[in-house]
């Protein structure tokens, strides 16, 4: 029998088009684009599986059901490679997750971050679950989801992740506010904003794409109140339950590229080939030589 209080589901909302890598995103799903050679979505995947998640609940648009193939069996694929490279075998074997742990959750309006975790309420068990947004990847020694559950155990408040971002950014983000006692890098929210102006947001500590949240953010969300950009935000429904059962705000160890736009996917392409044996060696030549290049054109 499983814990109430043990978090074992995530929620991932991909159903965004994918704007900002348009034309890219026309046919295939941004949650497909590779970093290096592994789609981005296998990088959350693979940070949920590490932080003792089991059940993986997708809030998808029938467009791009092709996310999910990624992590089922393909009997095909997988008999061939089997038998011709053991070592292309175990890339596409490693993160297969069992059919009844996947669960596929239509969003068929784009009606917003909140709009989406709401889509998974039937599915939560009324449990605490996690959220990752796949966007932003985040390298780390501890996984960051782990990270967050790690603070619930001790708090069995919802936990939002948290990175310092430069003033003139806070504009992107979810904005906390906090009462001044710090612990450890816990911060103890009494308000939230989605996406202030420079002028008067209430901090520069920004929320990062990944939360423990306690099932009561659902009814809030149920509300259905739009918000920022005319959308139902999940910060909304996050602050509205500062008062009744606490959120605390946890800064993470960890580097988090945002993979939401192109430049931050390029940082991360740089960043993940340069920890890593396969690339390392011949990133750095091509660095060198832009770098080379870059000062003979100044
Ligand atoms: C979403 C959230 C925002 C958070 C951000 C982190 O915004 O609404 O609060 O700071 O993710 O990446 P989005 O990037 O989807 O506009």
């Amino acid at each position: 029998m499983s814990n109430v209080n043990e978090i074992d589901t995530v929620v991932f909302p991909v159903a965004g088009i994918g704007s900002r890598f348009l034309p890219a995103t026309k046919s295939v799903p941004k949650e497909l684009l590779p970093v290096l050679n592994r789609p981005l979505i296998e990088y959350a995947v693979e940070e949920a599986i590490n932080s003792g998640i089991q059940r993986f609940i997708f809030v998808n648009s029938p467009e791009k059901q092709s996310i999910t193939y990624h992590f089922k069996e393909n009997k095909k694929l997988e008999e061939f490679l089997k038998v011709k490279n053991e070592f292309l075998y175990s890339l596409i074997s490693k993160y297969i997750i069992p059919k009844d742990k996947i669960i596929e959750v239509v969003q068929s309006e784009p009606l917003g971050l909140g709009h989406a975790i709401w889509c998974a309420r039937d599915y939560i068990n009324n449990k605490p679950f996690a959220v990752i947004l796949p966007d932003d990847l985040i390298h780390s020694k501890v996984p960051c989801i782990k990270q967050l559950k790690n603070i619930y155990k001790n708090n069995k408040k919802s936990i939002v992740a948290l990175q310092e971002v430069k003033k003139s950014e806070v504009s992107k983000y979810g904005i906390i506010e906090h009462n001044n006692t710090v612990i450890d890098n816990m911060y103890d929210l009494n308000n939230m904003v989605e996406k202030p102006n420079e002028n008067n947001a209430p901090s520069n500590l920004a929320i990062i794409g990944r939360y423990i949240l306690l099932p009561e953010v659902m009814k809030e969300l149920s509300e259905n109140k739009l918000g920022y950009g005319g959308e139902i935000q999940l910060t909304d429904a996050i602050k509205n339950t500062i008062k009744t059962s606490g959120v605390i705000g946890y800064k993470f160890e960890g580097s988090r590229y945002d993979c939401g736009n192109v430049i931050g996917t390029l940082e991360a392409q740089i960043s993940l080939a340069l920890k890593n044996k396969e690339y390392m060696n011949n990133t750095k030549e091509l660095l060198k030589k832009y770098n080379k290049n870059y000062k003979d054109t100044k």
